[in-house]
């Protein structure tokens, strides 16, 4: 092959060298694995595909991916108080992160969005198919498939987990009217939540009964009975009713994790401004989904184990989550004071949970193991043959090698671990992609993306 000139080579275009002109890539993409992604969803995905779903593009055929209308118009609204940094990242990462109703609650280890709907699309998932996560946290599978056209199974173990997403699903097509009434109503919303919910302390388990507000009492019964049964069945008027109240209590949860963590705000002003936010990001995507929203997929919501999935062998198409880490974030201590307020016996939600589990480092790796080997079992036992697993897992070497006793240059990444594992019930790993971690503190450098096929 003939050698090529400096001046040749670097007059060359990489983006135009992998994508054809008529498929415009989106400005941001920087990392080597949004290219990947970009790169196969180029190959799989066809013309409307690619502007219904696609992650990556910005317009096909001059015409805008709905990714590239979801992320754009008005910056997200974050709380005036946030830091320029905070602002700063947001606005940077508009199409990976800040967009939909993803941002509806700042959920420890969430993923980013764009790259969840890049996967699904890299997956081969179509519309009226069902992805599944069963570890969902705030559900940013289940939100990305609905917006997808895809259908979704989510299941976690947090009954807050289930409430979380659920409501984030409910704000893409709930009625707003009430939301906004609330706004102009917000002390009163305030103190009633206050009374049903209590004020956080660090930590805090306090709770007051005795509703305030005839409205927000009835509310109140209708969204309960909504949580405990089949929403299926519920009026439209009681759908409403129940959306506008699990938003309202979203929104008050929400504010009462800043509360617990800084006190530049007062709770009121604080709580005003997240439902503000709320409003505004629900209002925005609603208006992007205006006349398309029979497009949409069904997303089912449950409280679940994923050691034991209640669900039907080779029930699914497709199958993307983020296991916890085995000794990273105690999600049940960080949700403490809204499980509480559901009622929830933290002590028993703990045995459930992987990675928690255990007292020494050591003890919990095993139990880890174990637990992961279970949920590995279930993901072989419901998805379909020839179908896809992705799992996204980061690795901390330095923790993991002190239980190993290694030094952190030799230890086994838990990426390798459990495609290791998987490989026992079925799988077969077709591809490992990799991303640095961006997050704004986080010990972990480095993400994996496992693409996982089930054996014929
Ligand atoms: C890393 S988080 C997932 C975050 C999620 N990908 C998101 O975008 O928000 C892991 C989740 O696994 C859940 N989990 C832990 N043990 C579980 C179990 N036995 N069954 C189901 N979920 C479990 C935790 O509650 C936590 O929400």
């Amino acid at each position: 092959m003939e050698t090529c000139t400096v001046v040749n080579a670097l007059a060359q275009n990489l983006k135009a060298r992998l994508f054809p002109p008529e498929r415009r890539v989106l400005p941001n993409l920087n990392d080597f694995y949004e290219l990947e992604l970009a790169f196969y969803e180029n190959l799989i995905l066809d013309d409307e595909g690619l502007e219904q779903r696609g992650a990556y593009f910005a317009s096909v055929n001059g015409k805008p991916t709905r990714h590239f209308l979801i992320c754009t118009g008005n910056p997200l609204k974050l709380p005036d108080h946030s830091s320029s940094r905070l602002k700063s990242f947001f606005e940077k990462n508009i199409f990976r992160t800040g967009y939909g109703t993803h941002g509806l609650f700042p959920y420890r280890g969430k993923f980013h969005p764009q790259m969840i709907k890049g996967i699904i699309n890299v997956m081969g998932l179509k519309p009226g198919e069902t992805v599944l996560d069963p570890m969902m946290g705030s559900g940013t599978v289940s939100a990305e498939a609905t917006l997808m056209g895809i259908n979704s199974v989510g299941v976690d173990a947090s009954p807050f987990c289930r409430f979380m997403t659920q409501t984030k699903i409910d704000a893409l097509t709930m009625s707003l009217t009430r939301a906004k009434g609330a706004l102009g109503n917000s002390e009163e919303v305030f103190e009633y939540f206050k009374g049903r919910v209590g004020m956080p302390l660090i930590g805090g388990k306090e709770r007051r009964p005795a509703p305030t507000s005839e409205g927000m009492a009835a509310m109140e019964t209708v969204a309960e009975y909504a949580m405990a049964r089949d929403r299926e069945k519920l009026t439209k008027e009681d759908r409403d009713t129940s959306d506008t109240y699990n938003f309202l209590l979203l929104a008050y949860l929400d504010s009462a994790g800043y509360a617990e963590r800084s006190t530049r705000k007062a709770p009121l002003e604080q709580f005003r401004s997240i439902l503000e936010r709320y409003v505004f990001v629900a209002e925005k995507i609603q208006a992007v989904l205006k006349g398309v929203e029979s497009e949409l997929g069904q997303a089912r919501i449950l409280q679940g184990d994923a050691r034991s999935l209640p669900l039907e062998d080779q029930s699914v198409h497709g199958i993307v989550f983020s296991p916890p880490y085995s000794f990273a974030v105690d999600y049940v201590k960080n949700d403490s004071f809204h499980l509480n307020f559901l009622g929830v016996d933290v002590q028993d939600l703990r045995t459930r949970m992987v990675g928690l589990r255990g007292g020494k480092l050591a003890e919990k790796f095993e139990f880890y193991k174990d637990d992961m080997n279970k949920v590995l079992a279930e993901c072989g036992r419901v998805l379909r043959k020839n179908r896809f697993c992705a799992i996204i897992v980061g690795t901390n070497s330095n923790q993991l090698g002190k239980v190993l006793g290694l030094p952190p240059e030799n230890v086994p990444g838990l990426h390798s671990v459990l495609a290791e594992m998987a490989e026992g019930h079925g799988f077969r790993l077709v591809k490992e992609m990799s991303r640095p971690i961006t997050g704004l503190s986080n010990t972990m450098r480095r993400e994996y993306i496992l693409m996982l096929e089930k054996r014929g």
